[in-house]
């Protein structure tokens, strides 16, 4: 079970629920195809983004594994939507999570993904009290490779071709991280 207390501060950001007045923002990139290049979908249309926004995306808490609790990402000091990212509960069994980003090109640059993602990380282990927590990205997708690399984890492999990815077979990276190596 995790229940976060909101909002989610770090040095320069803000972490709290997505909501419905992120739809002009949020669409303004998850429309985007450079942003979506490497991501499981096509740009979202805005009735999509909107769909989202009003079904899983408000969830505020994660009770049970096969949940999702994904969290805007603000800029604290203007309050502009950065991005979001994602925190799946993956099994309760092995104690295992598994998380995702997604920023817009305009906040590229300054740390902001990774910032977030450690954030994220931060509930995994000591708010949801997962054993191990994972990503999976495109090989090609470098910018997300270099996240994972500065927020520590490990790279275990790669999936040679194992998707069917939008016309072509992709290959698969997988990193990953342990409670007791998150400092
Ligand atoms: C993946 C994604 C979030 C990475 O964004 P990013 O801006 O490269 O990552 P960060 O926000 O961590 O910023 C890192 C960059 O800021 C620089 N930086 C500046 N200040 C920094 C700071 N205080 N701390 C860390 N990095 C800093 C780093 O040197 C790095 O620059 P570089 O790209 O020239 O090497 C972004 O490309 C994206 O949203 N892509 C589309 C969605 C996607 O593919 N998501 C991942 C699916 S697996």
């Amino acid at each position: 079970m995790l229940r976060p207390s909101y909002p989610i501060r770090t040095e320069r950001l803000v972490l709290r629920p997505c909501r419905g007045a992120d739809l002009e923002p949020m669409h303004a990139y998850k429309s985007r195809a450079e942003v979506c290049r490497y991501l499981p979908y096509e740009p979202m249309s805005r009735e999509v983004v909107a769909a989202r926004l009003a079904g899983d995306w408000s969830r505020t808490e994660l009770t049970e594994p096969g949940q999702a609790l994904n969290l805007a990402v603000e800029h604290a000091e203007t309050g502009r939507l950065l991005g979001d990212v994602v925190l799946f509960w993956r099994s309760a069994a092995d104690a295992a999570g598994e998380i995702g980003y997604v920023f817009a090109p305009e906040a590229a640059g300054h740390g902001y993904a990774t910032e977030a993602a450690r954030a994220l990380l931060e509930l995994a282990f000591n708010g949801l009290g997962l054993h191990r927590v994972f990503a999976q990205l495109d090989a090609r997708n470098d910018a997300s490779a270099a996240v994972l690399e500065r927020l520590g984890m490990r790279r275990e492999g790669v999936l040679h071709q194992d998707t069917w990815f939008k016309g072509e077979w992709s290959d698969t990276l997988l990193y990953a991280l342990l409670a007791e190596e998150f400092g």
